[in-house]
C-alpha cells in the first residue's frame, strides 16, 4: 500500500469502527452475517483486516469455533485483544499483514472480510489468502454497495473509464478504498486464484430503527445508545483532523450537543413517538471455495 498509515490515527478511529459495528452485527440480526459468511462448529476461522474485532466476537459467541483477527493496525488489535478477553472469548488477535499472514498452508476452513477487499488491489488482497486456506476451504469477501455492479460482458468500456481512477490522489492517505470500483477484478476474479462454486450474494439490512422496538424497550434503547456513541467518535476524529485550529471547548460543545440530541431521541422512544428515522446498509458478499 506504499505510504505507511495508520488505520486508526489517520483514517477511522477503533472507537468509530467498534461503536458502528456493534449497531451492525448484533443478535437481533446475526443470522443475517451467519448466512453470509457459512461458519459452523469445529471450523478453523480467520478474519482479515478485523479492525475491533466485534465480528469475530459475534461468531465466537454464536459458535464453537477457533477463531482468529489479523489487521495491520496496532491500534485496533490492542483494543480487539482487551474487548474480547472483556467478554471472555478466546479468539487470537495479531498485527499482521493480508499480503504476508502468520499461517501455514491450508490451515482454515474460512477467511472472511468486511470492507477490506477495496483497499488492496485483487491480487494484495487475495494470494496469501489462498496459501492459508484448505482445499474446500471457503472465502467470502464482504463490501457495502451503494448499488448493483456490472460483470462480465456487461463490463464493456469498463477498463478505459476505471483507467481514469489509476493515480488519482485523493486527500486521504494512500487512496483508501479506490480499489472498489473494478467490478471485473472482483467478481470474476476469483476464478483466477484456484476456486470455484463463486458466488455473489447482495443482500440489504435495516441495522437502526428504534421505531421498530417499541415492544422491545432494550434493544431499542440499545441501537440509540450506540448511534449517539457512533456519532461522537466521528465527532471527535473528525474535529481532530480538521486543519482548523480545534479548541477543546468546540469539541466538547460538540460532544454536549451529539448528547442532547440522543437525549431527545430517547425520551420520544420511550414516549413510543414515531420518528422514522433509520439507516440500512447494502452488503454485496462474493465467496468461492478452494479447488
Ligand atoms: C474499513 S476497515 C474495516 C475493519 C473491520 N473489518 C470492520 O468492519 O470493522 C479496513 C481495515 O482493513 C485493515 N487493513 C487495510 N490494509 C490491510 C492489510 N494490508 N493487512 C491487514 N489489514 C489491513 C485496516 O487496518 C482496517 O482495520
Amino acid at each position: 500500500m506504499g505510504k505507511q498509515y495508520s488505520w486508526s490515527k489517520d483514517i477511522q478511529s477503533t472507537a468509530i469502527l467498534d461503536c458502528s459495528r456493534r449497531l451492525r452485527f448484533n443478535d437481533r440480526n446475526k443470522q443475517f452475517w451467519f448466512d453470509l459468511i457459512g461458519v459452523k462448529d469445529g471450523m478453523r476461522v480467520l478474519e482479515v483486516g478485523c479492525g475491533s474485532g466485534h465480528f469475530l466476537q459475534m461468531l465466537k459467541k454464536n459458535f464453537d469455533i477457533e477463531a482468529y483477527g489479523v489487521d495491520l493496525d496496532a491500534g485496533h488489535i490492542e483494543y480487539a485483544k482487551q474487548s474480547a478477553s472483556q467478554n471472555g472469548l478466546d479468539i487470537n488477535f495479531q498485527v499482521a499483514d493480508i499480503r504476508d499472514l502468520p499461517f501455514d498452508d491450508n490451515f482454515f476452513d474460512v477467511v472472511y472480510s468486511y470492507t477490506v477487499v477495496e483497499h488492496l488491489p485483487f491480487n494484495d488482497f487475495i494470494t496469501d489468502q489462498t496459501r492459508i486456506l484448505k482445499a474446500g476451504g471457503r472465502v467470502v469477501m464482504m463490501t457495502v454497495e451503494a448499488k448493483q455492479q456490472a460483470a462480465s460482458e456487461y463490463d464493456y468500456m469498463d477498463e478505459e473509464i476505471y483507467a481514469y481512477f489509476d493515480g488519482v490522489v485523493i486527500d486521504k492517505p494512500d487512496n483508501i478504498g479506490i480499489y472498489s470500483p473494478k467490478p471485473k477484478d472482483k467478481l470474476l476474479g476469483l476464478n483466477k486464484y484456484d476456486f470455484d462454486n463463486i458466488k455473489v450474494e447482495f443482500k440489504n439490512l435495516l441495522y437502526y430503527c428504534p421505531d421498530n422496538y417499541f415492544d422491545d424497550v432494550e434493544f431499542g434503547l440499545f441501537e440509540i445508545d450506540m448511534a449517539r456513541l457512533s456519532t461522537i467518535a466521528d465527532a471527535e476524529f473528525v474535529l481532530s483532523h480538521s486543519t482548523k485550529d480545534t479548541k477543546e471547548a468546540d469539541l466538547c460543545a460538540c460532544v454536549g450537543n451529539i448528547n442532547k440530541k440522543f437525549e431527545k431521541r430517547k425520551e420520544l422512544f420511550l414516549s413510543k413517538t414515531q420518528v422514522c428515522d433509520y439507516q440500512t446498509t447494502a452488503v454485496c458478499a462474493i465467496s468461492g471455495t478452494k479447488k
